[in-house]
C-alpha cells in the first residue's frame, strides 16, 4: 500500500553503492580563531564484553563501556577527536545533529574514507550551536552493536536553571544473544523466520496500551529486542540518580535505539520540555512524550521527595528500560513498573512550539524538493525518491537558498527522518529539529537554509532502514 512500483526498489544489499571510487585522504587540522578553547578525546573503539547490570554481552563499543565517553564541549569550541579503530571492520564517527564543516561529517564514501582496521583517524570541527548530540558510527548497523555516545555542547551565554543534570540514553540491546546485529538484517532482508531473538516485531499494531489511545506508529519495528536499556543498564540494576526533594534537574535524553521508539515518564512527576533536538521550545509540560531513534529531548523536573523510576517504554513492544531518581527514602520500584503517566496524553515531539530564539524564520522557499520515503516489510526493501540509496538520484542544493522539503511517508511504518549539516524547521510552527517522526502515510512540510555546503547524508534513523536503502546524498553546491 502506497509504495512505488515494486520494480523501482531492486534487491537489497548491505554494501556501499559502487561507481567511481572516491577517495578522501587525511583532513588537514582545523585552525583555531584566537581565544577559542579547544576540546580533546580520544577514543578507541574495540570489542570488549559488557555487564549490562546482570547480562554480560561481547560486543564493540568505544572503550569499555556503552554509551561510551560523555564529550563535553562548549558552543564554539574546536573539538579534536582522534579515534583509533581496534575492531575487525572499517567505521567511522559521526557527530549527530551537529551542524559541523562538511568534511567531518564521518560518512565513509561521502565525506571520507572508512577508517580501517588497526589505523587512527583525527576528527576536528567547531559545534556552532548549544545542545544535547551523540555520535556514532555511520558504517553499516555498527550503531547496534553499542557504538553511542553523547556529546553534549554547553550554553556559554546560559548557565542554565537547574541544580544537576543527568545524560539519559536509552538503548535498544540486540547483541550478546547469539545474533549479530549484521546477521539481524541479513535475516530482515532474507524475510525468512525471526529477526532478533524474540522474532518480528513487523505485524504488531498495538499500543501496549499507552499513551491517549491513538497508537500514532503504526507497526512497532523490525526487531523484537531481549533487552531495553538506560546508560547501558538493565531495569534489574538501574543506574540510580541522586538529588534531594525539591532540587530541580535537567534530563538530556537521546534515543540510541536502532529500531525503537520510547515513551518516557518519570513516576509521580510532570517534566517540563525544554530542548527539542539542542534547540530550546517554549517550556512545555507533559506526563509523558515520544523520543524517536535519533532525536534528543531535554526536560526539566523538580523533584519529590523518594525514589522514582524514569521509565522508557519500547512503542509496541514488550519490556521496558529504567533508571532510578533517588531524593530520599522509599521502596525501589520494580523493574517493570508502568508509572501512571505513561497511560496520559503523551506528547509528540513536532507538536512543540520552538522559542523565538531558535525559530526558523518563515521566507519563501527559493526551490521546493521532494523527499519520499519508499518501501515495506516484505519484501525487505527501503528507499528515498523511488530508489535505495546508491540507485536513487542525489537531491541538488544550491547554496544560500531556502529549501522546502516536501516529507512524504509512502509507507505503513514510522521512520525518524534525520538530516545531515543542518537543522530544519517545520513550516507550521519554524520548530527547529534534525530528526523528526512521520507515521505512516504522513506528509509535512519542512524549510532549510542551504548554508552549510558539502554533500550531506538525509536518511531514516532505524538503522535497519537506512542501511537497506533509506538514505539519499544531499548535495549542496
Ligand atoms: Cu545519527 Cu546519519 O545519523
Ligand atoms: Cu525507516
Amino acid at each position: 500500500l502506497g509504495v512505488t512500483g515494486a520494480g523501482l526498489l531492486s534487491a537489497c544489499s548491505v554494501s556501499q553503492p559502487t561507481g567511481t571510487a572516491t577517495t578522501f585522504g587525511t583532513p588537514g587540522p582545523v585552525p583555531t580563531t584566537p581565544g577559542q578553547r579547544v576540546t580533546t578525546a580520544s577514543l578507541v573503539a574495540q570489542r570488549t564484553t559488557l555487564d549490562l547490570g546482570g547480562p554480560q554481552v561481547a560486543t564493540w563499543a568505544y572503550g569499555d563501556t556503552a554509551p561510551g565517553p560523555i564529550i563535553r564541549a562548549t558552543a564554539g569550541d574546536l573539538i579534536r577527536v582522534t579515534l583509533n579503530n581496534q575492531l575487525p571492520a572499517d567505521t567511522s564517527i559521526h557527530w549527530h545533529g551537529i551542524a559541523l564543516a562538511n568534511a567531518a561529517d564521518g560518512v565513509p564514501g561521502m565525506t571520507q574514507d572508512p577508517i580501517r582496521p588497526g589505523t587512527s583517524y583525527a576528527y576536528e570541527f567547531v559545534a556552532p550551536d548549544p545542545g544535547t548530540y551523540f555520535y556514532h558510527p555511520h558504517v553499516g548497523v555498527q550503531l547496534d552493536r553499542g557504538l553511542y555516545a553523547p556529546l553534549i555542547v554547553e550554553d556559554p551565554n546560559e548557565p542554565g536553571d537547574y541544580d544537576h543534570e543527568y545524560v539519559v540514553v536509552l538503548d535498544d540491546w540486540v547483541d550478546g544473544t547469539g545474533r549479530t546485529p549484521d546477521e539481524v538484517l541479513e535475516q530482515l532482508i532474507a524475510g525468512g523466520g525471526t529477526a532478533g531473538p524474540g522474532g518480528m516485531g513487523g505485524m504488531d499494531h498495538g499500543s501496549m496500551g499507552m499513551g491517549s489511545g491513538t497508537a500514532p506508529f503504526g507497526d512497532a519495528g523490525d526487531v523484537i529486542y531481549p533487552h531495553y536499556l538506560i546508560n547501558g543498564r538493565v531495569p534489574a540494576a538501574p543506574d540510580v540518580f541522586e538529588a534531594k526533594p525539591g532540587q530541580r534537574v535537567r534530563l538530556r535524553i537521546i534515543n540510541a535505539g536502532s529500531d525503537t521508539i520510547f515513551t518516557v515518564a518519570l513516576g509521580g512527576h510532570r517534566m517540563t520540555v525544554t530542548h527539542s533536538d539542542g534547540f530550546p521550545v517554549q517550556p512545555t509540560e507533559t506526563g509523558a512524550f515520544y523520543i524517536g531513534m535519533g532525536e534528543r529531548y531535554d526536560v526539566v523536573v523538580t523533584l519529590q521527595d523518594g525514589v522514582f523510576p524514569l521509565v522508557a517504554a519500547p512503542f509496541g513492544k514488550e519490556g521496558q528500560a529504567m533508571a532510578l531518581i533517588r531524593t530520599g527514602a522509599g521502596s525501589v520500584p520494580a523493574a517493570a513498573v508502568r508509572p501512571a503517566e505513561l497511560t496520559g496524553p503523551v506528547l509528540l515531539g513536532a507538536e512543540l512550539m520552538p522559542a523565538e530564539s531558535a525559530r526558523l524564520a518563515s521566507k519563501k522557499p527559493d526551490a521546493v524538493v521532494a523527499f519520499q520515503l519508499n518501501g515495506q516489510m516484505a519484501p525487505y526493501q527501503w528507499g528515498i525518491n523511488g530508489a535505495k540509496f546508491g540507485q536513487n538520484d542525489p537531491i541538488m542544493i544550491n547554496q544560500g537558498q531556502r529549501v522546502r522539503l516536501n516529507l512524504a511517508n509512502m509507507t505503513m511504518m514510522t521512520h525518524p527522518v534525520h538530516i545531515h549539516g543542518h537543522t530544519f524547521g517545520l513550516i507550521n510552527s519554524g520548530l527547529r529539529k534534525d530528526t523528526v517522526l512521520l507515521r505512516p502515510m504522513e506528509t509535512m512540510a519542512v524549510e532549510l537554509q542551504a548554508d552549510n555546503p558539502g554533500d550531506w547524508a538525509a536518511h531514516c534513523h532505524n538503522i535497519y532502514h537506512a542501511e537497506a536503502g533509506m538514505m539519499i546524498a544531499m548535495n549542496y553546491r
